[in-house]
């Protein structure tokens, strides 16, 4: 192998400039020759593909984002889309795919190298936290403070006023984010889409919390089954059907998907991107590079994608047993 290209697709996440870095600084000390791929999949298709060098990837460790920017792309579903972009691949002699992303864009890789036989390995990059193979995903943890910093501030209005806030934080399919803020921002609930939620239970814990208790934090996931924040609040506002009770939502929405990565994202995502391409020279295709227990795991983008990942039920007992 002499020539790998690099890109980030579906929903960005903190930490994928500091995975682009490594994988174009490893490819180079392995004496490859490096490009990226900017816009995901559609800008395969379209051609949009640049050689990188060292300097390249200079002073982006610390910046959110993706300096190749992302997209979720409808054409790359088609085989005609696919084609095209095996053709701009083929043009430039790129023999394998290092590519940053969710359950889309593994989806996409493993029917990509079926088709047209160019290997891929992936980096775990969304901030859900939701892709099997790895412990933790690139993004996850900045997501997570920036969800918790929001929480904390809302925590001391919410006191202040003696109200019930609503927070919505990101997770289409998984309560990772909802989970460990809630945990870490003292949430009296936290609603998820791996639980049922209890309507009945929620309305009266909160008639029934002690009375020096007049605030509280209900932290959920924006897919839970019984709606959004707003939906859910409108509920349980019906059910308790108290005037005197102040009910608040806030959503936080991409503000979770930007800023300057952590520590523990930078770092996860310069092993991931170093893993990524040593796999790649190893000869592994459809394959993910994640972290588990400190040690570096490849799963297979079927498993990545297609095995649940389960939320810790000491998780979930945490935060009944710590909102008394
Ligand atoms: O896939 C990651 C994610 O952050 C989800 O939690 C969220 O539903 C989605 O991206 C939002 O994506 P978009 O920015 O395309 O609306």
């Amino acid at each position: 192998m002499k020539k790998i290209a690099v890109f980030s697709s579906g929903g960005d996440s903190p930490g994928m400039n500091a995975c682009i870095r490594a994988v174009v600084r490893t490819g180079i000390y392995h004496g490859l020759e490096v490009f990226g791929i900017y816009r995901g999949y559609e800008g395969m298709i379209e051609g949009e593909i640049k050689k990188m060098q060292s300097h390249s990837v200079s002073n982006i460790v610390q910046r959110g984002g993706t300096i190749l920017k992302s997209a979720r792309s409808m054409e790359f579903k088609t085989y005609e889309g696919r084609k095209k972009a095996f053709e701009h691949l083929h043009a430039l002699e790129i023999e394998g795919l290092v590519a940053i992303g969710g359950d889309g864009t593994f989806t996409g890789a493993k029917i990509f190298f079926e088709e047209f036989g160019i290997p891929t390995v992936g980096c775990p990059g969304t901030i859900d936290n939701d892709l099997f193979g790895t412990d933790f995903t690139i993004g996850f943890d900045t997501a997570v403070n920036t969800a918790l910093d929001a929480i904390d501030k809302i925590r001391d209005t919410a006191a202040s006023h003696d109200r019930v806030f609503f927070v919505e934080v990101m997770g289409r399919d998984a309560g990772f984010i909802a989970i460990e803020s809630g945990i870490g921002g003292g949430a009296e609930f936290v609603l998820v889409p791996e639980t049922k939620t209890d309507l009945d239970q929620i309305v009266s814990s909160l008639k029934n919390l002690r009375k020096s208790k007049s605030s509280s934090i209900i932290v959920v996931a924006e897919g839970d089954e019984l709606g959004s924040a707003e939906q859910i609040m409108k509920l349980v506002k019906e059910k308790i059907n108290d005037p005197s009770k102040d009910f608040k939502v806030t959503t936080l929405g991409h503000i979770q998907r930007g800023g300057k990565p952590t520590a523990k994202d930078r770092v996860l995502a310069s092993r991931c991107g170093m893993a990524a391409v040593e796999g790649l020279i190893q000869g592994r295709t459809n394959c993910m590079a994640g972290i588990i227990h400190g040690e570096v795991v490849y799963t297979s983008f079927e498993n990545s994608v297609g095995k649940p990942k389960p939320l810790l039920p000491d998780y979930l007992k945490l935060i009944n047993l710590l909102s008394i």
